[in-house]
């Protein structure tokens, strides 16, 4: 039987938990922002302590219980979720009760995203369960799903794909702007956890059994979205929800390779993965191998590169393993990276999108590393760039030099070093605050050139005041300004005024 089975007390469950107050703005509220921020960075006592502060409650109780994961007595837990019995909630996994003592035997938290309020159910994660997690865990809401949910460009279409669900943390915010969405998975516990968020939050998703493409053979999407088990290692299973059972990064390789057979013209994929980079080879060697066999437009977004150690370490400790057995496992993960030749591992995020219906041509792929804090790619920064790439491929040069340019929000940056006569400049860029990449170095002239696109003078014209300022010839400038420009727009720095 699995997790959260009945549907009646899923429903009994939801209304409980809602009318005391246990929502995204109602556990805010309840902690007090520093708690709840607290909390949010795994410091749980503050939580604890406000819980005891307000006094007894049901959403005291319901926070220490399913967020805090502590004991609390059985009447209590009976008192603060009074439409469900306690019997049907420990067969359903919800709690284990040992004598008058209730503990949480499954995480289910709000979320509150999107201005939007969400219940999501997982397994209890390693901080709050003794010993590591078992086989067939099903991830919370981690770092990476965010990362990913974030990414996602949330623009409406008529199908989304979720493949790997977990606990459906992508098809929950697919929710808002996917008219249908399938969600897969090949752990059977994760598809009923999955089918348990859906109808906490009033949704309906197709829940399919089966790995990778195959629960869809012959369906295409406007959208498909995965953060895969991408895990690096031998080609073991240890965790259902890391280990694909696949060696190496071939999980991804197939993602890469299976992903343009399912999607619509003009669909979009976004795909979390990790690539080896071997010794001796540039590290995009890989993952553009992978992309020349698709046909897809690409953005590739390498944002950390991970060493062996760093890489196996965090994957050790994220499963919570067992610390007398992390040497021996550590050491074997490693050992089988150095047979491979591994340097490193590449972590990052893919976005692919398919030509229109009857385009034909070459496929644009951008493969590039942006590792700086707040330079995460946004969905809509995903969406832009892909529009702005778009732009630059059916737009001339002579279109270019006729059109009316406008400088995004940018900043002019000066590099300087100090020296003999004071600060001695050795370059100068424009930055747009909190776009990937997006920043240009410029000389004199292409920062003059950018200074005076404020969308009144055509480009051309632009140039041309140029050249004669600086007794050059217009071509010969304009040859050279305009790769700056084009990168200048693909970047978002500048936009054609409409
Ligand atoms: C890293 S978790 C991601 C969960 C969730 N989508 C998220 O963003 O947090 C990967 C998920 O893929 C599932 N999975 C593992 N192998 C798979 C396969 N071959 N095909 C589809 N899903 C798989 C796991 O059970 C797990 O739920």
């Amino acid at each position: 039987m699995h997790p959260l089975h009945d549907i009646a007390l899923i429903d009994a469950l939801g209304a409980d938990l809602r009318s005391a107050g246990y929502t995204g703005p109602g556990v805010a509220a309840f902690l007090g922002e520093d708690a709840e921020e607290a909390l949010g960075r795994g410091i749980w006592w503050p939580a604890l302590h406000a819980t005891k502060q307000a006094g007894p409650s049901r959403l005291g109780t319901l926070v220490r219980l399913l967020l805090l994961a502590c004991d609390e007595s059985v009447r209590e837990v009976a008192e603060a979720l009074p439409g469900c019995l306690i019997d049907d909630l420990v067969a359903n996994e919800v709690i284990t009760v040992d004598g008058l003592t209730a503990r949480a035997a499954l995480d289910i938290r709000p979320h509150a995203d999107d201005n939007r309020d969400y219940l999501v159910v997982s397994d209890l994660d390693a901080a709050t369960r003794t010993g590591p997690v078992l086989r067939d865990h099903v991830l919370g809401i981690g770092g990476a799903s965010m990362s990913l949910a974030r990414a996602v460009i949330r623009e409406p279409v008529a199908s989304a794909l979720d493949l790997g669900t977990g606990c459906g943390i992508q098809a929950l915010h697919m929710d808002s702007h996917c008219e249908r969405i399938v969600a897969t998975d090949t752990n059977p516990r994760a598809l009923a956890l999955a089918a348990a968020t859906a109808r906490l939050c009033g949704m309906s998703w197709d829940l399919r059994a089966g790995s990778l493409f195959e629960p869809v053979a012959g369906e295409r999407f406007d959208l498909i979205v995965s953060n895969p088990p991408f895990v690096v290692g031998s080609g073991g299973q240890d965790y259902i929800y890391r280990d694909s059972g696949m060696a190496g990064d071939r999980v991804c390789e197939r993602l890469i390779g299976e992903v343009a057979d399912h999607l619509n013209p003009g669909g979009t994929a976004q795909i979390l993965a990790n690539w080896i980079v071997r010794e001796g080879e540039p590290w995009d060697t890989r993952v553009r191998g992978w992309l020349a066999r698709t046909g897809l437009d690409a953005w590739v977004v390498q944002r950390e590169l991970a060493d062996p150690i760093s890489y196996v370490s965090l994957w050790l400790s994220d499963a919570g393993e067992n610390p007398g057995d992390l040497m021996r496992r550590g050491a074997d993960w490693l050992d089988w990276f150095r047979r491979e030749q591994i340097a490193g591992i590449g972590m990052g995020l893919i976005t692919l999108r398919a030509h229109r219906a009857g385009e034909t041509r070459e496929p644009d792929q951008v493969v590039e590393e942006i590792t700086a804090a707040g330079e995460e790619v946004t969905g809509y920064e995903a969406k832009a760039f892909l529009d702005r790439r778009a732009y630059l491929r059916d737009t001339s040069d002579e279109h270019l030099l006729a059109a009316r340019l406008s400088t995004a929000p940018v900043i002019f940056e000066q590099q300087s070093l100090p020296g003999d006569d004071g600060w001695q400049q050795v370059g100068a860029s424009v930055r747009r605050p909190g776009g990937p990449a997006a920043v240009l170095g410029v000389d004199e002239v292409s920062a003059a050139l950018l200074a005076g696109c404020r969308g009144v003078v055509p480009l051309g014209t632009l140039i041309e005041l140029l050249a004669g300022f600086h007794g050059v010839d217009t071509d010969a400038l304009a040859e050279a300004a305009l790769p700056v420009i084009r990168e200048a727009i693909g970047r978002g720095i500048l936009y054609e005024a409409r």
